[in-house]
């Protein structure tokens, strides 16, 4: 069985896995990662989603030989109580989860679509979720989280930028 070395939220692992088993399987049956889910299966809902060298991908149908040296991230190591990210802090103040099984895949998504474009239009949130599936129905909820986190890192570039010009006319 060949032996992959993973980098997984900045941590270096290594598994023995067969070349076609899901990245999924290796991330929570080898590697004890609880945030990505197991829904479809088939790249259908989502709840599988990692960001694969900034990119959200569905690790249902990416075989554990196709990362190579791709960074993934995952919901573990996303933030923490203390100090959740952006997307997640927006999510817990607008109680945007019933189950929460789907909410892997609407973060890291939202996550991933965000740190490249933090300004988004209503519409474009529609797009950006528009392959995403929840049975609970959250849907209107996690509409309002999205804007949220937008508006948020939005504002947070935009003191960023200020904070810089400020620094390098000093
Ligand atoms: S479990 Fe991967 S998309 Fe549904
Ligand atoms: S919150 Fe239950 S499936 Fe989405």
């Amino acid at each position: 069985m060949p032996r992959y070395s993973l980098t997984i939220d900045g941590v270096r692992r290594d598994v023995d896995a067969d070349a076609d088993m899901p990245l999924l399987y290796v991330l929570r049956g080898e590697l004890a990662h609880k945030g990505p889910k197991f829904g479809c299966g088939l790249a259908q809902c989502g709840a599988c989603t990692v960001i694969l060298n900034g990119t959200a991908t569905r690790s249902c149908v990416l075989p554990v030989s196709a990362v190579g040296e791709a960074k993934i991230r995952t919901l573990d190591g996303l933030g923490t109580a203390e100090h959740p990210h952006p997307v997640q802090a927006a999510f817990i103040a607008e109680e945007a989860a019933q189950c929460g099984y789907c909410t892997n895949g609407w973060i890291m998504t939202t996550v991933a679509a965000l740190e490249k474009t933090p300004h988004v239009s209503d519409e474009q949130i529609r797009t950006l979720l528009s392959g995403l599936k929840c049975r609970c129905g959250t849907h209107m909820s996690i509409m309002r989280a999205v804007r949220r986190a937008s508006d948020v890192m939005t504002k947070s570039t935009a003191d960023t930028a200020l904070f810089t010009d400020a620094t390098q006319e000093a």
